[in-house]
């Protein structure tokens, strides 16, 4: 642990935020490589005063957010780490950086399914670092659920995050394409859940570097319209889920309406549009039959 005053420190911050870059960028670099968390932030904000305790010292955290603006690199890739609800995920560039407006599927399912001490069967179709199917594996610890990415090294991720999440053991992870590692579950599923790629072509074509240049395409881009995988995972979900078992899915902010009807299409019902914080109709989800 490296000592420095306070007062160094803050004059030390507010000279690398002036170069560029969002706090909440910063925030992760000192929490992820510094040591230094958001309420210690807080408190020093507060007493300005004494000394910090840093596990690198500011040359280092210095090279890593220059690093960040000059190549535009997230900065969860370049410390290997993101935050996410109350997990902290190891990430790569072979994993989608999960969003936080994707923290709330996981509130839709506790809205669904309100006793913890359910049996759940659930299965999520595109699991990326595995922050969804952690984070209900965690909070319904007698469920049993199914983890699925067609990327090797996604699943890779996904499985150590589980690992250092937990001591559980009911979470599985499996390859394939969408349901095709789920053949053997047909009928079994209380809730499925997907994420899937959906974005259009040409906006894909027109995303920030820093998404285009670094993210996986595999992870966002959806084909033509943005709507080929959730097509496909809405066409054969009624094979696998219970009978009034839910299907929940993230979508791209002006697809709601067009999931609705493809839901209804396929017999769903109890279907509803939900908004995200920005009031976007993010997910939608539906009951089979
Ligand atoms: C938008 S990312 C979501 C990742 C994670 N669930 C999240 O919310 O952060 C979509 C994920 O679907 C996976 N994927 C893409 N095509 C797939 C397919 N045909 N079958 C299964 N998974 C697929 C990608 O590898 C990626 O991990």
């Amino acid at each position: 642990m490296l000592c420095i005053t306070v007062e160094d420190f803050l004059f030390w911050k507010k000279k690398q935020l002036s170069k560029g870059g969002d706090q909440q960028s910063f925030a992760v670099l000192l929490d992820c490589i510094g040591g230094i968390s958001t309420s210690d932030l807080t408190i020093i904000s507060i007493n300005p005063r004494g000394n910090l305790y840093l596990k690198k010292n500011l040359e280092f955290l210095e090279s890593v957010w220059d690093d960040h603006l000059l190549k535009s690199c997230p900065i969860q890739y370049l410390c290997g780490i993101t935050f996410w609800r109350d997990l902290k995920l190891k990430v790569t560039n072979k994993v989608l950086i999960p969003r936080p407006e994707t923290e709330l599927i996981v509130d839709i399912v506790f809205s669904k399914f309100q006793k913890k001490s359910e049996k759940l069967f659930f299965a999520e179709l595109g699991t990326g670092s595995g922050a969804i199917s952690i984070a209900l594996a965690l909070a319904y610890p007698l469920s049993q659920g199914i983890a699925t990415d067609i990327d090797r090294d996604a699943l890779e991720i996904a499985t150590k995050n589980f690992i250092n999440s937990s001591r559980q053991s009911n979470l599985k992870f499996y390859r394939g394409n969408w349901w095709s590692p789920l053949q053997g579950f047909k009928g079994k599923l209380d809730l499925a859940i997907s994420n899937p790629p959906y974005i259009p072509r040409d906006t894909y074509e027109k995303l920030p570097k820093e998404v285009k240049k670094f993210e996986p395409k595999v992870a966002l881009l959806g084909g033509e319209d943005g709507l080929k995988h959730i097509r496909e995972i809405i066409q054969k979900a009624p094979l696998f889920l219970k009978e009034n078992g839910w299907l929940i899915l993230e979508n791209h902010f002006d697809q709601s309406e067009k999931v609705k009807q493809l839901l209804i299409n396929n017999q769903f019902t109890s279907i509803e549009i939900l908004k995200d914080l920005s009031g976007i109709g993010r997910f939608t989800i539906g009951r089979y039959k």
